[in-house]
């Protein structure tokens, strides 16, 4: 496994591999990896012959300053992590590397997209992982990049990004990783305590009770059902959405399928994101 810090190292690294005729693979990341980073390797090695993984913890996506400062950085644990993996390569660059004084920004209409769930709530945020995204895109050129799933809203903004700009990569997206007891892998997951990991689990659990509630209520009532188990929690809830999962546009009266609810929920000072295809 060989580890570049710099965008000429990577591409002379990936010049070699394209010209022995070798598909390119990639898992952007921000480092701080968990099983559900390996389980994107992993499903990378089954469809691409060199995987590179990018450890760049995105500063224009983060629209809350201590958040960005509490981000757990652990790139020596990370690239312990993926030398045990079927990762080929680590791009683990600068911020100047990525952002270079001359860099056009790009400013995406997203349609459908915008002003819901987490672009409601965090403005801004997805303007930078578009922007990082393509600019990594860009410097990888890969055949094929995986996303995980939890980041439900994220893989439908990068799918809406890659067409928009006709990039020719296809877009795999992979189902969320969880503990056994159900809490869904993330690197935030870091800042719990033991306790906020149980007091967490309400999440999975409304998820979970609402696929059975959808069998006999509308989408409405699942989702103000959904709302009340979080009265008596100890999280604060920032949304629950059931969504229609290409446009994100939320159901009320009838069910489409692969209609997924999303919660967003703070644990104490951490904030958590899920999500479950319901229908
Ligand atoms: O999901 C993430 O870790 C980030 O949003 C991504 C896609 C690596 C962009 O910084």
């Amino acid at each position: 496994m060989i580890v570049c810090n710099t965008v000429d190292a990577l591409q002379k690294q990936i010049l070699i591999e394209k010209s022995k005729g070798k598909s390119i693979g990639f898992v952007p990341s921000m480092g701080a990896l968990h099983l559900g980073h390996i389980s994107l390797v992993n499903e990378a090695q089954k469809q691409c012959d060199i995987i590179v993984v990018s450890i760049f913890v995105n500063p224009t996506q983060f629209n809350n300053p201590d958040d960005l400062l509490k981000y757990p950085r652990t790139l020596e644990a990370d690239i312990q992590m993926l030398d045990n993996s079927a990762c080929s390569i680590i791009f683990a660059p600068s911020v100047d590397e990525i952002y270079p004084a001359n860099l056009e920004t790009i400013n995406l209409d997203l349609g459908t997209l915008k002003n819901v769930m987490e672009d409601a709530l965090r403005p801004g945020h997805f303007n930078g992982v578009v922007n990082v995204v393509y600019r990594l895109f860009d410097i990888v050129k890969p055949s094929k990049a995986f996303f995980g799933l939890k980041d439900f809203q994220q893989v439908a903004v990068i799918k809406y990004m890659t067409k928009h700009f006709n990039l020719a990569i296809e877009i795999v997206a992979c189902p969320t990783i969880r503990e056994i007891t159900g809490l869904a892998m993330s690197s935030r997951n870091l800042r719990l305590s033991d306790k906020q990991k149980k007091d967490a689990l309400i999440i999975i659990q409304t998820l979970r009770y609402s696929k059975e509630l959808s069998k006999e209520l509308t989408p409405m009532d699942v989702r103000l059902k959904a709302r009340s188990f979080f009265n008596t929690s100890e999280l604060t809830l920032e949304y629950i959405e059931i969504v229609d999962p290409l446009t994100l546009v939320s159901l009320d009266e009838n069910w489409v399928e692969g209609a997924t609810m999303c919660i967003a929920a703070f644990c104490g000072e951490v904030r958590l994101i899920d999500n479950l295809q319901l229908f």
